[in-house]
């Protein structure tokens, strides 16, 4: 029975890495949005899949949220890779400390013994102010080191939710509504169809960026960010996605 479910998850994930063109695609068991253990699980797949793509002297940018605290909290053991350097791929995002990607790269960097440097900014600053701050020569040193990462693992957002977390202005928001903003990565929000939509000024990688990465890893699961994670994904078109199966099934309109 076991064996016939993990089958079952197996063809999952090989239907959803022919529909977005993914290079790979690790399937949970569960659903996040209902169960905390699927996003447990989700994290420490995301740490293993990670911990596989090091090698020596990559560098690696992570996003913040809850699903990418969970792979901090998951990543443990010998790595052989050295010089690695882990940074957050963007500034801060707000509330929680352990969901702040300033803190998921120290914590991943500090669990592998790799070295991290830190962005020290606050979320939804004035985009004049950020102008100056990116003038900054520490800013400047540790946001081309971001630039220059090859690997890259971030979480995704359902976008409304995403934009009120970030401290949206009411215009913002209404902006996302009326060009139908339906999942967030990075700042950037995407329409149902892939296309982005709406961009938060921030520092740190940029979605331009994105092409010269090695690797990307999508983490993200729950049935209730299925469309977000879709819209996403009909952009990317490439890389890993590690997810649970409530989102695959939804996705894939199975149940
Ligand atoms: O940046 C945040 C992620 O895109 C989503 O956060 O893992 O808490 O849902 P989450």
């Amino acid at each position: 029975e076991i064996i016939c479910y993990l089958e079952k998850l197996n063809t999952l994930a090989a239907q959803l890495q022919e529909e977005f063109s993914l290079e790979q695609v690790i399937i949970v068991p569960g659903d996040s949005s209902r169960d905390i253990y699927a996003k447990k699980d989700i994290g420490r797949a995301a740490a293993r899949c990670l911990k596989e793509s090091l090698y020596d002297g990559c560098r690696v940018a992570v996003t913040g949220g809850t699903t990418l605290a969970e792979v901090a909290h998951s990543m443990s053991g010998v790595v052989t890779a050295r010089d690695v350097l882990v940074v957050p791929a963007r500034g801060g995002l707000g509330g929680e400390v352990e969901e702040q990607a300033n803190v998921v790269a120290a914590r991943i960097a500090k669990a592998i013994g790799a070295e991290y440097r830190l962005l020290h900014l606050p979320d939804n600053l004035e985009e004049s102010l950020l102008e100056s701050l990116k003038k900054d020569a520490r800013i400047k040193e540790v946001v081309e080191l971001v630039k220059s990462c090859n690997i890259l693992v971030h979480g995704i957002g359902v976008a409304l939710e995403m934009a009120a977390r970030r401290g949206l202005s009411p215009e913002g928001l209404q902006v996302l509504e009326e060009r139908g903003a339906v999942g967030e990565v990075l700042r950037y929000y995407f329409n149902r169809e892939g296309q982005i939509v709406y961009s938060q000024p921030g520092i740190g990688i940029e979605f331009e960026d994105m092409g010269g990465l090695k690797k990307v890893i999508a983490v993200a699961g729950g049935s209730n960010k299925a469309e977000a994670i879709a819209a996403v994904l009909r952009n990317h078109r490439r890389g890993v996605l590690v997810t649970d199966e409530g989102a695959a099934r939804k996705i894939l309109q199975k149940g």
